[in-house]
């Protein structure tokens, strides 16, 4: 399975920060934003990761994250010329994908909780058979996103104590930006798609707002009967960067946990080596390059060397 991030936009709602410089680059704490979201896909075992945004900052992605190999990993670019909507990612990455499976994850989208790793492998293995795996995340107001609507909801748990993810269920109705909800479920900006998606995203239609969107590509995995969701549980972290209040949160919110437990969220280079994509005097090796508690934090994890 490959993946896709795409850190297009303009992102006019954190003006007059985001004027010169890309949403996706901008910090969450210690790190660019563009990281948690990587991080996402290299938890689901995702090694291949195409990146999509404009002319203007595409560049800068490229210098901070390279072609991947510092990591073990393979990073491509592809720019997005018009930000005409979501479901574009599978035109512009149908070569990328090259008839092969592939994750979209939104680059501003974060998200943080136990057992993240072993929900998205299951992701994976579902549309490894077949179709496409979202998610479900109960929010107070879910007017701004996606919205699920479920036949029934009586999710049982699924195996494993404390499990991050209920029983797959079945969809009802999917909404764009509805402004009478059906649900309070918001489907984060996290796609797993079989390998029929990027035919799919060439037939759809845009929208009123005149946007290819992702809701639509999802409704056509719904018309088929193929299109599996999957809940996040209340104790799971879906933070939103869409202004400036919910960027600081995210920060502090990153901050605080980090420096209670002393693990580091999202570090890209740790999971990296956890994976085995990396060796341990590799990861000291990226710690020392950096004169911050960043780069010990690597050197120290490497010094364990228990991965
Ligand atoms: C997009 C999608 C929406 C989804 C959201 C998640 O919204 O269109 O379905 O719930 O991302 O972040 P947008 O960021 O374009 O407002």
């Amino acid at each position: 399975m490959k993946g896709i991030i795409l850190a297009g936009g303009s992102a006019t709602r954190l003006y007059p920060l985001s004027k010169a410089i890309s949403k996706q680059i901008m910090p969450v704490y210690d790190k660019p934003m563009i990281y948690y979201p990587l991080s996402a896909l290299m938890l689901a075992g995702i090694r291949e990761v195409l990146v999509i945004s404009t002319p203007r900052d595409l560049p800068m992605f490229e210098e901070l994250l390279g072609d991947g190999s510092r990591l073990g990993m393979k990073l491509e670019y592809k720019v997005q010329l018009v930000p005409n909507g979501l479901a574009q990612a599978f035109v512009l990455g149908k070569e990328f994908l090259n008839g092969e499976p592939g994750c979209l994850i939104l680059g501003d989208n974060m998200f943080y909780g136990q057992h993240f790793g072993h929900m998205l492998k299951d992701a994976v293995a579902e549309v490894q058979k077949g179709g496409a795996c979202i998610f479900g995340y109960e929010v107070a107001d879910p007017r701004a996103y996606g919205v699920v609507e479920f036949e029934h909801l009586t999710p049982t748990l699924s195996q494993g104590e404390g499990a991050a993810v209920e029983s797959v269920l079945r969809v009802k109705s999917l909404e764009e930006k509805p402004a009478e909800p059906k649900s309070n479920y918001a489907v984060p900006g996290l796609y797993f798609y079989d390998e029929t998606v990027c035919e799919k995203a060439a037939n759809l239609q845009p929208s009123a707002r005149g946007e290819y969107e992702i809701t639509d590509l999802n409704k056509l995995y719904l018309q088929e009967g193929t299109l599996k969701v999957k809940l996040f549980s209340r104790g799971f972290a879906w933070l939103d960067t869409g202004n400036c209040d919910s960027l600081l949160d995210a920060g502090n919110f990153i901050a605080t946990i980090q420096n209670r437990q002393g693990f580091y969220v999202s570090c890209i280079e740790e999971i990296a080596w956890r994976n085995g994509w990396i060796t341990t005097d590799h990861l000291a090796a990226l710690g020392k390059e950096m004169k911050t508690a960043y780069g010990r934090y690597l050197e120290r994890i490497a010094a364990k060397s228990e991965r």
